[in-house]
């Protein structure tokens, strides 16, 4: 008797042990980080990331799952002959400031507003949002100016986005609850498929879908 109770302990602590190493488990991956909420003061301790090198070279840090379902995407969308890259995918408070810094001087304080979150209050924090950049006719594209440029490649690779559990976090129309001008570029891993179609399907901000609206004024500057 004592040996199959100790059988079954086994088996289950084995199971138990094999569900955990599937996913991170301590990472809530529908953290709200925006212009009214910072970043968790413990999320770097939970956060298991993976270093990859995009097309320029570049280093580029991802949450682990968040980059498995990225690498998904990526496939699906080179067989319909779209080809994405990372452009960037978490940052320090330290990399969002220089950015911040460089936004500041390339295009001004209403650009910047609209585009780059202040220091500790981006999701890029998270490793869960990522920035893409295309591939057109074998040249990369990565200026935000340029990117713009090509609505119907956005269109294609947002279609795709649900599949894989990610959702486009800043929409048109939308500045007054995001906080921010739309960004086709901008994508943020929610952990579930399900979720990412429940909130493409109604076309709501993910402020909207988690019920935390701002309650102050998150509007980017006007021109
Ligand atoms: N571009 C987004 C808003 C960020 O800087 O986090
Ligand atoms: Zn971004």
């Amino acid at each position: 008797m004592k040996r199959i109770v100790c059988i079954i302990l086994t088996v289950v602590t084995l199971a138990a042990l094999a569900a955990c190493g599937a996913r991170n488990k301590s990472i809530d991956y529908l953290v709200l980080v925006n212009k009214e909420n910072k970043l968790p003061d413990d999320w770097e301790e939970k956060l298991e990331t993976v270093t990859v090198k995009n097309s320029l070279g570049d280093d580029v840090e991802v949450e682990k799952e968040a980059y498995g379902a990225y690498l998904k995407l990526k496939d699906a969308l080179a067989a319909e002959d779209v080809r994405v890259d990372l452009d960037s995918a978490r940052r320090s408070v330290a990399e969002q400031q220089r950015i911040w810094d460089d936004f500041m001087e390339k295009y001004g304080e209403t650009y910047t507003k609209r585009t780059v979150a202040v220091p500790g209050y981006s999701e890029h924090h998270t490793g869960l949002a990522l920035d893409l950049y295309l591939n057109i006719d074998g040249e990369d594209v990565y200026y935000n100016e340029d990117m713009v440029e090509y609505p119907e490649v956005w269109e294609k690779i947002h279609a795709k986005l649900a599949e894989y559990g990610f959702i486009l976090r800043y929409l048109e129309g939308k500045e007054a609850i995001t906080g921010y001008g739309y960004e086709p570029w901008h994508i943020r891993y929610v952990g579930s498929a399900e979720i990412a179609k429940e909130i493409a399907d109604r076309g709501v901000t993910f402020e909207e879908y988690l019920g935390r609206l701002p309650e102050g004024d998150v509007a980017p500057p006007k021109d």
